[in-house]
């Protein structure tokens, strides 16, 4: 099968010096793409900036912002058995883009933003892809409520739900624990490595292709 992956954080630039971003380490998304990979699947993993070795075997495209993610996931899902979306994408962006870095002289500085695009809630709507859809749901708080809400919303086959006010799950560590919400049942992977998490995660998501 053909797995399309996204990962890591994304990068949304208020001058040539800084931007907005999240702690997202990339380490779930990468254990999908080498879990997916080690199971036999062709994979395309999409992420924004890590640290992180790139799987062997898998294809790989570097993108920055959460527009370049979108543009990316659009073209390349129609080739997708599966899509997983893993990435923390950057929910909102600067309205505008400084050409020189922004001088420190204001005390405040208010800087406007906008909605990023939606990747996951595009990729039925928009996009048209009709395979297996993955979406993850990052709470800290109704962590069933608002997966399952999720599920529905943006069409998904499966939401992979993690706690992400726990210090030692979620983001920028080496395990997680999360609960795969289907539409019609709930499963808990109890804390593990994300390499375990993720061997799940992908024989769950290849079983749901009809
Ligand atoms: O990278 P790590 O350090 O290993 O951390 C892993 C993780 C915590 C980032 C990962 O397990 C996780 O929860 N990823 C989803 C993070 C997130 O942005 O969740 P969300 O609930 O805000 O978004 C819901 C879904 O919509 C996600 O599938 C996300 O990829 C997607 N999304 C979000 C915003 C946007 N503009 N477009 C999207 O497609």
């Amino acid at each position: 099968m053909k797995f399309l992956i996204t990962a890591g954080p994304t990068r949304e630039a208020l001058d040539p010096a800084r931007y907005i971003s999240n702690r997202s380490s990339g380490r779930m998304g990468y254990a999908l793409a080498g879990a997916a990979r080690h199971e036999g699947h062709d994979v395309v993993l999409i992420s924004g900036p890590t640290a992180l070795d790139v799987p062997a075997g898998v294809d790989f495209v570097h993108v920055e912002s959460a527009q370049q993610m979108y543009d990316a996931v659009r073209d390349l899902c129609k080739d997708a058995d599966v899509a997983i979306l893993c990435a923390a994408v950057a929910d909102y962006r600067p309205v505008a883009y400084s050409g020189q870095k922004i001088k420190k002289t204001a005390d405040r500085l208010i800087i406007e933003l906008e909605k990023t695009p939606d990747i996951l809630g595009s990729m039925r709507s928009t996009f048209g892809f009709g395979g297996v859809l993955v979406g993850f749901a990052a709470e800290t708080s109704n962590l069933l409520e608002y997966g399952r809400d999720k599920l529905r919303r943006k069409q998904c086959n499966l939401i992979v739900a993690n706690d992400v006010s726990r210090p030692d799950i979620g983001f920028d560590t080496r395990e997680n624990e999360v609960t795969l919400i289907f539409p019609d049942r709930e499963e808990v992977l109890e804390k593990d490595t994300k390499e375990h998490i993720a061997l799940h995660i992908i024989e769950h998501a290849a079983a749901l292709r009809p």
